[in-house]
């Protein structure tokens, strides 16, 4: 069933997709892993992320010491594929048919995999949404405040839920605390896609 939340002003869509589109969303995803296969990149303080990761669109988001960024191709310098249809279609639905994402992160969280509270920001034009479908294990999110530190309010997002962090909700710090490891039976051998989709340039 279908139903809506809002946190701080983040909307939160749970059970958007059905389990059907989720395990065709998965296929697709599969397909863009065998395209670009996943990595797990430094953070520019030199860390191993915990979260396995590649793209699809335009634009792959990428980080090493340099620094957070976009990159037209991936590490092994093909270019990313195509963001699946079926994933366009949720964009088109919740965000806008005129305006397609130029980037599809695939997020990949096995056992143990966590992100720390951050803000989406390496973007030109925050008056565009940021959209994420979650896929498999349920994880803890984290949602703060646009400024830095202060409090914090956490929501389970499950195989199937969509996220919007868009107008004042933008540029809000988030994070995943940790993941419920094998508690969907979406993913054979267990774990959790995220997707985040957004506008670029
Ligand atoms: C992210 O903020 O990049 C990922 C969020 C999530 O995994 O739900
Ligand atoms: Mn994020």
């Amino acid at each position: 069933m279908r139903t809506k939340l809002e946190i701080r002003g983040v909307e939160i869509l749970k059970g958007y997709l059905d389990p059907q589109a989720q395990a065709d969303m998965v296929s697709d995803i599969r397909e863009v892993v065998r395209a670009a296969p996943l990595f797990s990149p430094e953070t520019r303080f030199g860390k191993k992320m915990s979260v396995a990761m590649t793209s699809a669109g335009t634009y792959g988001w990428y980080t090493d010491r340099r620094g957070y960024r976009y990159e037209r191709k991936h590490p092994s310098g093909v270019h990313w594929p195509p963001i699946p249809e079926r994933v366009l279609a949720v964009w088109r639905d919740l965000v806008s048919a005129e305006r397609m994402p130029d980037c599809c992160l695939v997020n990949f969280y096995r056992e143990g995999a966590k992100m720390g509270l951050h803000q989406d920001r390496d973007e030109a034009d925050f008056s565009w949404p940021v959209l994420s479908i979650s896929l498999g294990d349920a994880a803890r999110f984290r949602i703060g405040s646009v400024e830095r530190g202060g409090t914090t309010e956490s929501v389970w997002l499950d195989s199937g839920d969509v996220c919007v962090m868009g107008g004042e909700a933008r540029l809000v710090h988030h994070g995943i605390d940790k993941v419920r490891f094998g508690s969907s039976s979406l993913l054979s051998d267990g774990g959790r896609i995220n997707l985040t989709l957004r506008v670029v340039d």
